[in-house]
């Protein structure tokens, strides 16, 4: 079967559904209601039945995957040798800071951001600057004033989010591009988390951002994985892909003995879904879609005084609480109101108060149940 299927039983043990209690309907952490591939699972059997569970040794089609599946979801030129495997891209995010920050300088972020970032800079005690993103007519933009004012002589370093976690951005070509010219004018590093790279919602390409020509490639590490595309976080598998040779071997260097390997596991399955994946991924989008579409018409019909975030990527929803009662705390208040777990704004940094994130991976009864439950709260507050 290559289709996704969302009828997973409720009693799982991994985060999403394991922290909260059992009445608690959970649509917070990044991760999908749908079982993945059967393909994976077979080969995840066929592997622990061979009793081969040693050390990482690095597929020698893994490499060859990433670089392929680039040139066929994106259109991008990615070498063999460019590809670093990584046991997941947070612990990229801080390589990438202790490799090849600056210690006590600082570093810039778009926010409100996925919460990791804020804390990104922390292996090299390099503090994090926000600036916060503008938003026009419910749809989000770096604002390149505000970056300009941000920065200081001590500024070393952007960690991007593109698709951007939580606003659902896909940041286009003239936006990326006055993004490098300021980081080539302050001469930076970038650090481009690219993970939500697969998920689009709409017909923009999304553009890597070492495709945005030389002077990218030089000072660039993007960070990806398959983990989101094909939901399978648990695995722990990553990439980064730094076209630079020098950066390349520095934060080789300095993840060696310090990260743990990526699991073997989880590389051979980014292989398997790179290789036969493409079929589940357009119905598993497919299902987010139609899920958006529903949760906008819920939404506007019930509960309007939620403003929706428009979004072109990602299976996440930022939903504006700030005209309802429960806009200092939404989270907290709709998790004690209405058994519904979703993400705290406030936790994503500057921007993020009195909003909440919503996964839309999930099966139409759990979403519809959970907008169900909103809106009696929202009513009866
Ligand atoms: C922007 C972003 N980066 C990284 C991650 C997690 O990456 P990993 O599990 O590979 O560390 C997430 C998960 O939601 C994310 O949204």
């Amino acid at each position: 079967m290559s289709d996704a299927r969302s009828n997973l039983p409720r009693n799982r043990d991994s985060m999403k559904w394991g922290v909260h209690a059992p009445d608690v309907l959970p649509l917070w952490v990044a991760d999908l209601d749908l079982a993945p591939p059967d393909f994976v699972k077979e080969g995840l059997h066929r592997l622990i039945d061979g009793d081969d569970l040693g050390y990482t040794n690095i597929p020698p089609d893994f490499r060859k995957s990433v670089a392929s599946w680039y040139q066929r979801r994106h259109h991008a030129h990615v070498t063999e040798e460019m590809v670093v495997a990584l046991p997941g891209v947070v612990p990229g995010i801080y390589a990438f800071f202790l490799a090849l920050g600056e210690r006590g300088k600082n570093f810039l972020t778009h926010t409100p951001v996925y919460p990791y970032f804020l804390n990104g800079g922390r292996t090299a005690a390099m503090a994090c600057v926000q600036v916060p993103l503008k938003c026009d007519d419910r749809l989000y933009a770096i604002d390149f004033d505000a970056m300009e004012k941000a920065a200081t002589p001590d500024t070393r370093a952007l960690l991007l989010c593109n698709p951007h976690n939580p606003s659902g951005r896909n940041f286009g070509l003239e936006e990326l591009s006055r993004v490098l010219e300021f980081a080539k004018r302050r001469n930076l590093m970038v650090c481009s988390d690219e993970i939500w790279a697969d998920w689009l919602l709409d017909g923009k390409p999304f553009i890597p951002f070492f495709e945005l020509g030389d002077e990218a490639a030089r000072r660039t590490v993007v960070l990806g994985a398959a983990t989101k595309t094909f939901n399978i976080p648990g695995l722990t598998a990553a990439w980064a892909i730094i076209p630079n040779a020098e950066l390349r071997e520095k934060f080789r260097q300095t993840i060696l003995g310090l990260l743990p390997s990526a699991n073997y596991l989880g590389l051979r399955a980014t292989t398997w879904v790179q290789e036969q994946g493409e079929a589940w991924f357009d119905s598993a989008r497919r299902l987010v879609i139609e899920n958006r579409r529903f949760a906008e018409g819920f939404i506007a019909d019930r509960f309007p005084q939620v403003a929706v975030t428009r979004s072109e990527a990602t299976y996440l929803m930022w939903l504006d609480f700030r005209e309802t009662p429960f806009a200092k705390q939404p989270a907290g208040e709709l998790l004690r109101r209405a058994r519904v777990a979703l993400s705290e704004g406030a936790l994503f940094g500057a921007g993020g108060e009195g909003f909440a994130r919503i996964n839309l991976g999930t099966s139409r009864e759990t979403l519809a149940d959970a907008l169900e439950r909103i809106a009696k709260a929202l009513h009866g507050a």
